[in-house]
């Protein structure tokens, strides 16, 4: 994108013009919806509520790191781990899943919206979002879910014709942190999606301490379009003298520009073996590790 500046300043005055009450939007801590609230702060400042819903599907710290990162914003933290236990409880094809979080989501944000007579919302939908939901590839449900359920006066997706490398250009030229400009893409129904089947607290804090564990050892190192541990199934293991019937964890790390297409990383054998080692090591009943090899396409760059 060759006009940063030009695209920030339009946005602006596009956000005041379209917005004519009190607006709200879903903070994630992800470049995308933070970018959309920073622009969304200049152009009408305290009329707008960013809202961090803690899912419970988020990554190993991620809840402190918003709130210190936001101090400045109005921003309001949410507490609904247990809404959206309950709802995924059961469930295991991973369209359902997509839907039980949105729509949880949905709840969340008409409670909010409702308390703080918010009457517009403003979303981080960027452009890979909208064809892949159109295309009917996966339903992001930052796209399929919010705007047709709750009855708002306006949506506004101040970046929805942005790629991520130009959405990222953006927030660099907003002065935000690296740790917010450079962040990997992570899915709006989180950890979830990193669950083969249905998603229970032991298998979030395994899957969550093993995404940890595989970012510490590849982000900075490697730099990946994006990195992750997905929990697949349970297999046979031997710890000490001992047969378990242990967790499967999945290791990805892609290269892409977009994330409509991607290749697996060729990582060094024995970076590999150090994840392996950690993971099976630090992160109790877990007895195998597997890198996935799979480009995008025929896999998807999560597992569900
Ligand atoms: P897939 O797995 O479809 O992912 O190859 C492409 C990119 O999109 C992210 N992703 C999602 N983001 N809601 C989101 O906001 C979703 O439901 C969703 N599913 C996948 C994924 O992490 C990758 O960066």
């Amino acid at each position: 994108m060759v006009k940063v500046d030009k695209f920030i300043h339009d946005s602006i005055e596009k956000i005041r013009k379209d917005i004519k009450g009190r607006a709200i939007i879903a903070l994630s801590g992800g470049v995308d919806s933070s970018v959309c609230a920073v622009l969304a702060h200049r152009a009408i400042g305290d009329m707008l509520t960013p809202i961090y819903i803690d899912t419970g599907l988020m990554r190993k710290g991620e809840t402190e790191r918003i709130k210190t990162i936001f101090s400045d914003m109005n921003l309001k933290v949410v507490d609904a781990k247990v809404n959206f236990l309950t709802a995924l409880k059961g469930q295991t094809d991973p369209e359902k899943k997509r839907k039980a979080v949105g729509e949880a989501f949905i709840r969340e944000f008409e409670k909010d919206a409702r308390k703080l007579g918010a009457r517009y919302l403003i979303q981080g939908t960027i452009y890979p979002d909208r064809i892949e939901s159109e295309g009917g590839i996966k339903s992001h449900h930052n796209v399929g879910g919010l705007p047709s359920v709750i009855d708002f006066e306006g949506i506004v997706e101040p970046i929805a014709d942005l790629y991520k490398d130009e959405v990222r250009e953006v927030a660099r030229a907003l002065g935000l942190p690296k740790e917010i400009s450079d962040r990997m893409p992570f899915p709006g129904p989180g950890l979830s999606v990193r669950i083969i089947g249905e998603v229970t607290e032991e298998k979030l804090d395994v899957v969550r301490e093993a995404n940890a564990i595989v970012e510490e050892e590849l982000v900075e190192q490697f730099a990946p379009w994006q990195t992750f541990a997905a929990l697949i199934e349970k297999g046979t293991g031997v710890k000490g003298d001992v047969r378990v019937h242990g967790w499967i964890i999945a290791v990805r790390a892609v290269s892409s520009r977009d994330g409509m297409t991607a290749e697996s990383m060729e990582l060094p054998w024995s970076v590999l073996r150090k994840i392996e080692s950690r993971i099976t090591s630090e992160i109790p009943n877990v007895s195998r590790v597997l890198y996935d090899l799979t480009p995008k396409p025929p896999a998807t760059i999560e597992f569900e």
